[in-house]
């Protein structure tokens, strides 16, 4: 199974291990205990607050300064940052026909799933840049633009649960 597959159906289990979002139950023991924790490198153990995602970007941008850069698009009602990352090879530099792609996420506070994919993702690109010869390729020839969570605030005040 491919990389991506596996960590989209390890995405699947922790959602349905997890009871769907609960903060407090996503974010427990159990769920870690479950065994979904590292992959390749990335911690798929829990959903992420504002501040890890502000903190993501940040620390990629410091990690990956050639590959990575974040700006907002604007603010949310209640003030939050409506935060892009932008990845791409030499990302300070753009030419005029390097396509731009940008991926939105979390339209709905309760939508949680792909705001993490793009939490994920965003690590996976950059970690992968210079080792996998697809991911390279991508960074090289696009510029992407994940931005993780278009409703920060009705995230950090969804309360779901599921009968699994
Ligand atoms: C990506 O770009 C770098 C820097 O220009 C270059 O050294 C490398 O060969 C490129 N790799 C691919 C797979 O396009």
């Amino acid at each position: 199974m491919g990389t991506v597959a596996r960590q989209t159906l390890l995405l699947i289990l922790m959602f349905v291990v997890s009871g769907g979002l609960d903060h407090a139950t996503a974010n427990s023991p159990e769920a870690a205990s479950a065994g979904v924790t590292m992959v390749d490198g990335i911690d798929m153990s829990k959903y992420h607050h504002y501040d890890d995602l502000l903190r993501l970007a940040e620390t990629l941008k410091v990690q990956y300064p050639h590959l990575v850069d974040h700006y907002s698009v604007g603010k949310s009602v209640q003030g939050r940052e409506l935060l892009v990352i932008r990845i791409s090879e030499n990302v300070a530099e753009r030419s005029l026909t390097e396509p731009m792609f940008k991926f939105v996420a979390n339209i709905h506070g309760d939508e949680t799933v792909g705001r993490a994919l793009m939490m994920f993702l965003a690590q996976y690109l950059v970690a992968q840049y210079g080792s996998n010869p697809r991911v390279t390729k991508l960074l090289n020839q696009t510029e992407i633009h994940l931005m993780p969570s278009m409703n920060p605030d009705g995230f950090e005040q969804a309360k779901v649960s599921f009968v699994v």
